[in-house]
């Protein structure tokens, strides 16, 4: 039952932040497009302090946008902020990863081959993770490094490197993943909370007294907010890709993180750019053969593993799945931690086996990545051999 509930907030809350995530995301991609594709103006508007206008048409109306130098003379009765957005994401990501890393740890966050961490030491760990990476950021906005953008970037791109790399010594390899990914998201939110909102609330107040702003806020908030637009495809990346066992459960998973990260980065700018009228498309034709080539690197190698002999027979490899699998994936397994067969798969017999998809089930035993945190215990021969007979049985069903 306690399982069962559980599963029941883990929906709630990732539709929750998936339906924040969208919010807040959305708005920034909007707004950064909004920005850039500002127009010059006609004189009568340029009189009342407007710096760009844009038309656009949308859900059958016209829209008229135009952005204040400064700002408006008299301050409107509502102002829209954008800023819940930002906070409601980071909130349920954070719900979430409890209620799926830190009250699943046992399952999802500690890999015993890895760190044999207790589930208290782990929580520990995974929290002081994020808090160290989020000073670690917030320290280096308060260095003269803020004053060079590029460095800036080479800088952020290398702490969030040595971060993927560290959190791979740590924890599973998906605990791992989405510890960077949460601490880019709290960057990101932090970033929103600390440096965007504040320097808004200076200009709303300059702008009610009549004050100039001061430009150095705005310019604090706008590193943090271009920090931000290039941090959005990662992040989203690392979301997605724990249902990817090949990459995240890779022996250099960690690099593979890095490598992609900075790949979507990269692809990022050419929306950047492309938003400011500068179209270079070379951008995404260098980020998409960069990414084939990392699909290429990390291809399953023909041959790893010997064949299963002759002697190695079907009872054989059941019996294997049998002892190995069958604790999680049966009607009832008697693995604690499940009610239900995870990812709805059973693997009694050799027909469930087979419709459950050998070459499906070969990546996940030769990557490691099942039996889950090798809670049954496999050991290598019995993996070999395995992963050995489902090749065998994938040639023969082509
Ligand atoms: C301790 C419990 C446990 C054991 C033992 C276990 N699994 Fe799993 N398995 C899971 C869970 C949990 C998931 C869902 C994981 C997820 O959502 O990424 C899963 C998912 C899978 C998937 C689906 C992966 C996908 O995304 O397509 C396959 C295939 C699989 N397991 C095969 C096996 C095989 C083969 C064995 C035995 C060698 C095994 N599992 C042993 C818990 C277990």
């Amino acid at each position: 039952m306690e399982a069962y509930l559980t599963d029941w907030f883990s929906l709630f809350f990732r539709w929750f932040h998936v339906i924040t995530g969208i919010a807040w995301i959305g708005a920034s991609f909007y707004f950064v497009w909004l920005d850039n594709s500002l127009e010059e103006p006609p004189q009568w508007k340029k009189d009342k302090g407007i710096k760009g206008d844009l038309w656009a048409i949308h859900g059958g109306g016209f829209y008229e946008v135009a952005k204040y130098r400064l700002g408006p003379e008299k301050m409107p009765e509502h102002l829209h902020w954008f800023k819940w957005e930002a906070y409601t994401t980071w909130l349920t990501g954070f719900v979430l990863l409890w209620i799926v890393y830190y009250l699943g740890a046992d399952r999802y966050l500690i890999d015993a081959t890895t760190l044999a961490l207790s589930v208290p030491e782990a929580i520990g760990a995974g929290l002081g993770f994020l808090a160290a990476g989020f000073i670690i950021y917030e320290g280096l906005l308060r260095t003269p490094l803020r004053y060079n953008g590029l460095a800036f970037g080479i800088v952020l791109f290398i702490v969030l490197a040595v971060s993927s790399y560290v959190a791979n010594l740590l924890f599973s390899a998906r605990g791992a993943y989405i510890h960077v990914g949460a601490l880019m998201g709290s960057i990101m939110a932090g970033n929103v909370l600390f440096g965007i909102m504040p320097a808004q609330r200076g200009l709303v107040s300059a702008v009610e007294k009549g004050e100039s702003p001061d430009p150095a806020l705005g310019e604090f908030a706008k590193l943090r907010s271009t920090h931000n637009n290039y941090l959005t495809l990662p992040v989203l990346f690392i979301m997605i890709s724990n249902h990817y066992p090949m990459v995240y459960a890779h022996e250099y998973g960690w690099a593979l993180l890095v490598a992609i990260g900075g790949i979507a980065a990269f692809a990022r700018h050419f929306f950047n750019l492309r938003h400011k009228g500068v179209n270079k498309p070379i951008i995404l034709v260098i980020g998409a053969i960069l990414l084939a080539g990392v699909a290429a690197a990390i291809a399953p190698t023909k041959a790893p593993i010997k064949p299963a002999d002759e002697s190695f027979t079907d009872t054989k490899a059941i019996a294997i799945f049998q002892s190995r699998c069958v604790t999680c994936h049966s009607a009832n397994p008697t693995d604690e931690l499940f009610t239900a067969p995870p990812a709805g798969l059973t693997l009694d017999t050799l027909e469930q086996v087979e419709s459950a998809g050998y070459a499906r089930i070969k990546g996940v035993v030769e990557t490691g990545y099942m039996p889950l945190a090798n809670r049954s215990g496999m050991t290598d021969e019995e993996r070999a051999a395995i992963v050995g007979w489902l090749s065998e049985k994938g040639k023969k069903g082509q």
